[in-house]
């Protein structure tokens, strides 16, 4: 009995060639292109992917079905960093195709962190031959420029639903390890007027360095208990989990300190976002859109109270409504936390407060003096051997952790480490250290 040896994949030579291109670097593409054009060939690039799709699954462009995913960017990103993920696995099969307007197939980078990237299918079109992402041929188009932002899958409209599980499975596993953002720390930015998501630093803050009265480490526990070893307990007995923490207090007792040490011990089971002023009063709602691509995420919202105050005279404040419907439409979802801060929550909408949206309101108070004497001993350090911390926090009634820290390093910037108790309380005494102690009148 003969055996024929294997057949090679039957590909078109222009698909093989498209193939090729999309694997090179950026170089290679554009010397290849120029290339083909200087020996008289058609340029690669000139169906849309509707033609593109409609030659490889046998359809009239009418007979085609598109299903779209309509997220915003970064999750579109992300999709697109799956896309190459299955690219790669059917490397063999799948025929590569551009968007037309004369441009080759475009890879992209996605940013991990300094020195971090990975390469992205940015501007294509990928034809999934049957037996490779479904029982039937897939066409997946991605474009990553912001106004033409796409994601889609062309199907044949029989093979719709097919598309739609597809779609479905795709977003189910940004939610798993093979999203590569998923579990860092992102900040959230605005870009030509679209939230933009990048790789912050991870956040190393810990318990030992904020200096805390015990009831509010009470607080903050009950509300990770809920985020994290209670999460099915309460879920079983339908108490909901976690959605919301607001912490309070007047500037400088350590606020921003305290989310982020929060932020921190949920790093790795939550993807943590720190929103800016811009991102929270332009485009909340697409904040809070890119959550869906993250699983377990928790949301900061630094100083919120600069975004949402009172309504105005005729009750409108557009950012707030945005904010309360995006806030309400998240903790739909067990998984998104949101830890915000503001100096005066009187300042807030009370629509804002209501309980469902942050179960949890710690007031941050100034400290007393106890704690204003752990503070210094913190700031002190090694240069606090001998220094009675209690004596020098009488004289700082009112002060804060930012207060208390300011007068350390005043006392080192006059004396370097050669200081006494003496000299620590005179600085203290001498109120120079309150940000509004100099008030000029003027005539
Ligand atoms: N309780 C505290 N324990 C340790 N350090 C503190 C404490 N309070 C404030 N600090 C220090 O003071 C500085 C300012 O704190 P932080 O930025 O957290 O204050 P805040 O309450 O967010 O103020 P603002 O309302 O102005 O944003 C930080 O360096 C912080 O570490
Ligand atoms: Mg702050």
């Amino acid at each position: 009995m003969s055996v024929s040896p294997p057949q090679p994949p039957a590909t078109t030579p222009a698909a093989s060639l498209e193939a090729i291109l999309a694997a090179a670097s950026d170089e290679t593409r554009e010397a290849l292109r120029t290339l083909g054009e200087l020996l008289g060939n058609a340029p690669t690039a000139a169906a849309s992917p509707t033609q593109f799709a409609s030659r490889h699954l046998g359809v009239d462009t009418v007979g085609l079905a598109s299903t779209k995913f309509n997220g915003p960017g970064t999750a579109l990103a992300l999709l697109g960093s799956l896309l190459g993920t299955e690219m790669t696995r059917h490397a063999e099969r799948v025929v590569v195709g551009s968007l037309g307007e004369g441009q080759p197939p475009t890879w992209g980078q996605l940013d991990l962190g300094p020195g971090e990237k990975v390469s992205v299918p940015s501007r294509m079109v990928v034809l999934f031959p049957a037996g490779t992402l479904s029982g039937v041929p897939l066409c997946i188009v991605v474009d990553d420029r912001h106004w033409s932002r796409e994601f889609a899958i062309l199907s044949t409209a029989a093979d719709k639903p097919a598309a739609e599980a597809v779609l479905e499975s795709f977003r189910d596993r940004l939610k798993t390890g093979e999203n590569p953002l998923r579990g860092r720390v992102l900040e959230a930015s605005l870009c030509d007027g679209s939230v933009r998501l990048g790789v912050a630093p991870s956040i190393e803050a810990q318990r030992g360095g904020l200096i805390l009265p015990d009831d509010v480490w009470r607080e903050i526990d009950i509300f990770l208990a809920a985020a994290g070893h209670r999460r099915e307990l309460m879920r079983r007995l339908g108490l909901g989990t976690s959605r919301g923490l607001l912490v309070a207090g007047p500037p400088g007792v350590g606020k921003t300190h305290l989310v982020r040490v929060i932020a921190a011990e949920l790093a790795g089971r939550f993807t943590t976002i720190l929103a800016d002023a811009n991102s929270m009063r332009h485009a909340v709602a697409e904040l809070f859109a890119e959550t869906e691509a993250f699983g377990p995420t928790v949301v900061v919202l630094d100083d919120i109270d600069l975004v949402l105050t009172h309504r105005d005279a005729s009750g409108n404040n557009a950012t707030l409504a945005d904010f309360l419907a995006a806030l309400d439409g998240v903790h739909q979802r067990e998984d998104i936390l949101t830890v915000a801060t503001t100096n005066d929550p009187k300042s807030l909408d009370p629509a804002a407060q209501r309980a469902s949206r942050f179960d949890v309101v710690v007031t941050l108070p100034p400290p007393d003096a106890p704690l204003r004497a752990r503070l210094l001993a913190r700031y002190l350090g090694p240069l606090g051997a001998g220094i009675d911390p209690l004596r020098v926090a009488e004289v700082l009634d009112g002060a804060t952790g930012a207060d208390i820290k300011e007068v350390v390093r005043r006392v080192v910037l006059e004396q370097g480490e050669a200081f006494t108790e003496d000299d620590l309380v005179r600085v203290a005494d001498g109120g120079r250290w309150k940000a509004n102690v100099v008030r000029r009148r003027y005539l």
